[in-house]
This record gives structure tokens, C-alpha cells and sequence, in this order.
């Protein structure tokens, strides 16, 4: 129904250093550019509120994008350390920093650039999965991890998938995202490992936030294709599957709860 937009050949795949550059050198931040409500509670706040009862004395946030998240835990801490690849979401979080917190660029695959034990907690926000065992060695013992990732069947494989077929990446097979998860859990060190599926109803009130959402970190010349070449066809999907609040989607994230050993 629609064109392969992973043929385009602007098109940059999510969350690879080179589209979260490209964002960041448009607005400096990892937003999302479209509006969105949610009915209940959204996943992001059973993380805020579990945070909230855990964090003291040092904290590591990994992929902390510009660091909105992280500023707003300074009083909760002695010192908070945001970490992340993007130099861009890097230098917007240190423009909106406070005294006890500092940022750092690097990428997880080289190690974290942190003495043994340093931390008392470690948390990341949809941040990536290959830090586990560094984490369990920046924590100090018996110092809490807390991992919130998007989950499997999220966006793709659920309602977007279903409504706009082939505007978004089919759904996987199986648990990908969950399986790469144990697999570094496992050789993590981490003990006491908990984890629980959150599940979320979001609603995208217009064509126009569908359409934000499949140009999100594109480049303009992408946008303008989908513009001229799947607007239409966005919208009249949109029509036939909305009801007065819109689109409803479903999101699904993994929430993990683990100790430093
Ligand atoms: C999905 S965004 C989440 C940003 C922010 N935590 C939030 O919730 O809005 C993922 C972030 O992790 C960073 N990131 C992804 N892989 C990384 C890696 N291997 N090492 C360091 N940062 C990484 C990206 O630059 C991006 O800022």
C-alpha cells in the first residue's frame, strides 16, 4: 500500500549514530515531534515513580539524550552523571545543567568511563542494552540497576503496522528485543534480576502525527517524499481506522530491576 520507505535513499535507520546526529543537528534534542496523549498512565511514569523511591547518593543515567530527564533528579542526588553518545543532545543538556550534574559523550561499546563502584544507582530511559556488565562494575555492590526499554511489539509490530502497512518496519518474529536483553543480563553480574512487561494505550489525535512519526529524524528531502508520495493514502488510512480521539496505539516496554554484585 505504501512505498518501502527503507529504500529511500535518505532514509537512515532509528537510533543509529548517524540518524540520532542528524536529529540532533536539527533540534538538539531527542523529542518526539508529534503530539500524542495518553489514556491511563504512561509507562515512562511507573519508571519516574520507582526512581523516585530509589535515587541517593551517585547516579548514572546512560543515553540521557539532552538530558531533560536527568536535570529534573538533581535535588533527589549528591552528584548525577549523564551519559551518551550524541554530541548534540550533549551540548543541550549542558546548557540547561545544574551545579551536582555533569555529562559525559561516549558510546557504551567501548566500556563506561568510570571507576569501579563509583555509583550507587544506574538507570537508562529506552537507552541501549549493551552496558549491563559495566554497569554491574560502576555500581557499587549491592547498588541498584534500573533498565527501562521499549518493547517487543511496540509501534511496529502493533496497531502502526496494522494501519499503515509497509510505512512502518514489519513486525519481528518472536522477541528480538527481550532475547538480546537476557542474553547481556545473563552475563551481567547483576543479581536479584527482576523484570515486568508495561503495556500503554497511546492515542495520536491527527494524519499529521502519523506522519511526524515516520519522518521522525529524517532529513527534509525524506519528509517531502513521504509528503508527496504517502500524505494521502496517510490520511484516509487515518479516517477509516479513527475514532473521535484519534488513532489508538499500544506501547510496550520492559522495566528491569536488578542489584550491582
Ligand atoms: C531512544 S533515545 C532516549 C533518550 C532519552 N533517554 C529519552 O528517554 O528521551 C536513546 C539515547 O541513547 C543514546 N545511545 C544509543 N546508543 C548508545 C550507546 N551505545 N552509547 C551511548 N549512548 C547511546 C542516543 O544517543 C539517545 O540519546
Amino acid at each position: 500500500m505504501f512505498p518501502d520507505l527503507t529504500k529511500h535513499p535518505e532514509y537512515l535507520r532509528g537510533q543509529t549514530l548517524e540518524w540520532c546526529n542528524q536529529l540532533a543537528a536539527k533540534t538538539g534534542k531527542y523529542e518526539y515531534s508529534w503530539s500524542h496523549t495518553y489514556e491511563g498512565q504512561a509507562a515512562e511514569n511507573i519508571l519516574s515513580e520507582k526512581l523516585s523511591s530509589l535515587l541517593h547518593g551517585k547516579v548514572l543515567e546512560v543515553g540521557c539524550g539532552h538530558g531533560e530527564y536527568t536535570v529534573q533528579w538533581a535535588k533527589h542526588a549528591e552528584e548525577i552523571v549523564g551519559y551518551d553518545m550524541t554530541e548534540g543532545f550533549i551540548a543541550t543538556a549542558n546548557r540547561n545543567r545544574k551545579s551536582n550534574v555533569r555529562y559525559v559523550v561516549g558510546r557504551t561499546h567501548v566500556g563506561l568511563p568510570f571507576p569501579d563502584d563509583y555509583f550507587d544507582i544506574a538507570y537508562t530511559k529506552k537507552g541501549p542494552t549493551s552496558w549491563y556488565k559495566e554497569g554491574n562494575r560502576v555500581v557499587r555492590p549491592g547498588g541498584t540497576l534500573l533498565l527501562f526499554h521499549p518493547g517487543d511489539g511496540n509501534g511496529e509490530g502493533a496497531e502502526h503496522g496494522v494501519y499503515f502497512p509497509g510505512l512502518f518496519a514489519s513486525p519481528s518474529i518472536g522477541t528480538p528485543i527481550l532475547d538480546k536483553i537476557q542474553e547481556r543480563l545473563e552475563t551481567s553480574g547483576l543479581t536479584d534480576i527482576e523484570m515486568s512487561v508495561l503495556k500503554e494505550t497511546v492515542w495520536l489525535p491527527t494524519p499529521e502525527d502519523v506522519f511526524e512519526m515516520v519522518c521522525f529524524g529524517q532529513s527534509d528531502g525524506f519528509r517531502q517524499f513521504v509528503r508527496e508520495e504517502c500524505y494521502t493514502q496517510i490520511v484516509s488510512q487515518f479516517e477509516k481506522h479513527a475514532s473521535e480521539k484519534g488513532i489508538k496505539t499500544t506501547g510496550f516496554y520492559y522495566l528491569i530491576q536488578a542489584k550491582a554484585s
